[in-house]
């Protein structure tokens, strides 16, 4: 007899709160196996746990059952508060596990774009990234996660799109290439939302996982602004998600790569990049660059949060009306607007993947 066969034996006992096995839940500690003797210790989350006379006895007999004779001893204790904090988040994050198609080993490339704050052009950078990634090939997926102003539809031209389901999944329209789900197309217009933060993780969970997505080589984001619910809810269902955040240049630097640094710092996600929206005007006269909001924040945003410069996005009426009208600019990757969101997306998929959890 060895351990492996103790903690096989073991295997079968449960703790009934956790419902998880002892030996999953790495309360067997110090295995002893003499001529005529067998111990182990067991460590339960708490001293005072109600059900320890229930899971000491079952230990007990599951060690009878495989002493060969030997004398069976189970020593009772308690992990320490550090253990406890650590099985704790271990077990919330396995809670959690992502749906599939997104889950450990899929092939899909979660962008989650976000900003320090709102207007900034998240959406219009999320739908221009996705059209653009398309056109150069990619099977991609977006996710308008922004329940309290969805503006994808708009962006995209399918406000009055109403998606069909099959077998109880719901098939994401497609349009200029890109298959999208809107928490618009459940709203009537104007219709308030007040969403709570369970509510917003059961909607993510059923965007993710109750969508016929297939396996997009990418799934964009659009997240709504700030730093709340949605960013944490996307952080504990895709852990592999990485982030975007867009940004303008009049935005005071310092305070938003705070909060852009503290946002990846909450979620654990990689920041690959950052993008500057509104950077420049093109004069239309004489073609040149003015910088009318200064230059510089964004790359002190980046270079603060370990990430780079993703691309600048002059501020272009075109993009502003061609987004109202649902034809996003970077459908003509020749257009001045249309070859930035291009370069971006080429500058995205140079990025090396995050591994997968
Ligand atoms: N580069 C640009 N040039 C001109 N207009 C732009 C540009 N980027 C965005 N806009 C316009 O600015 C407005 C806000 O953009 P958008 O909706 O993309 O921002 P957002 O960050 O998603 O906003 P919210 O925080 O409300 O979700 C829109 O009317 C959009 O068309
Ligand atoms: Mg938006």
């Amino acid at each position: 007899m060895n351990n492996d066969d103790v903690l096989a034996a073991l295997a079968t006992v449960q703790d009934p709160e956790l419902q998880r096995s002892v030996v999953d839940l790495g309360m067997i500690r110090d295995i002893e196996i003499t001529d005529d003797r067998l111990s182990v210790r067991l460590v339960l989350t708490t001293a005072a746990c109600p059900l320890k006379g229930r899971i000491e006895t079952e230990t007990h007999q599951a060690l009878a059952a495989i002493a060969g004779g030997r004398r069976v001893e189970v020593v009772m204790d308690a992990m320490s508060p550090e253990e406890c904090d650590r099985l704790a988040s271990a077990l919330s994050e396995d809670a959690r596990v992502p749906p599939a198609p997104f889950g450990p080993g899929s092939r899909t490339r979660v962008l989650a774009v976000a900003s320090g704050k709102g207007g900034v052009g998240k959406s219009t950078v999320t739908a221009n990234l996705a059209v653009a990634l398309a056109q150069q090939g990619h099977a991609v997926g977006l996710i308008d996660a922004d329940v309290y102003g969805p503006t994808i539809p708009l962006m995209f031209g399918m406000a009055a799109v109403a998606p069909e389901s099959h077998d109880g999944k719901l098939v994401p329209p497609e349009r200029h290439g890109v298959k999208v789900v809107s928490m618009g197309f459940f709203l009537e217009d104007d219709e308030p939302v007040i969403w709570r933060g369970p509510m917003l993780g059961r909607a993510m969970e059923q965007f993710l996982g109750d969508v016929l997505w297939g396996s997009p080589d990418y799934l964009l984001i659009d997240l709504p602004p700030g730093t709340g619910d949605i960013a944490l809810t996307i952080a504990q269902i895709l852990p592999s998600a990485e982030m975007i955040v867009v940004t303008t240049p009049q935005e005071a630097a310092s305070k938003i790569a705070a909060k852009a640094a503290r946002m990846a710092l909450l979620t654990k996600h990689r920041i690959i990049g950052v993008v500057e929206n509104m950077s420049y005007f093109i004069c239309p006269s004489c073609g040149e660059k003015h910088f009318i909001f200064g230059h510089g924040g964004a790359f002190e945003i980046a270079r603060a949060a370990g990430t780079t410069l993703l691309g600048r996005i002059p501020l272009d009426e075109s993009t502003r009306s061609a987004g109202d009208l649902g034809t996003p600019p970077a459908l003509d990757a020749e257009s001045p607007v249309g070859a930035v969101f291009h370069e971006i997306a080429r500058a995205v998929d140079a990025l090396k993947p995050s591994p997968k959890p």
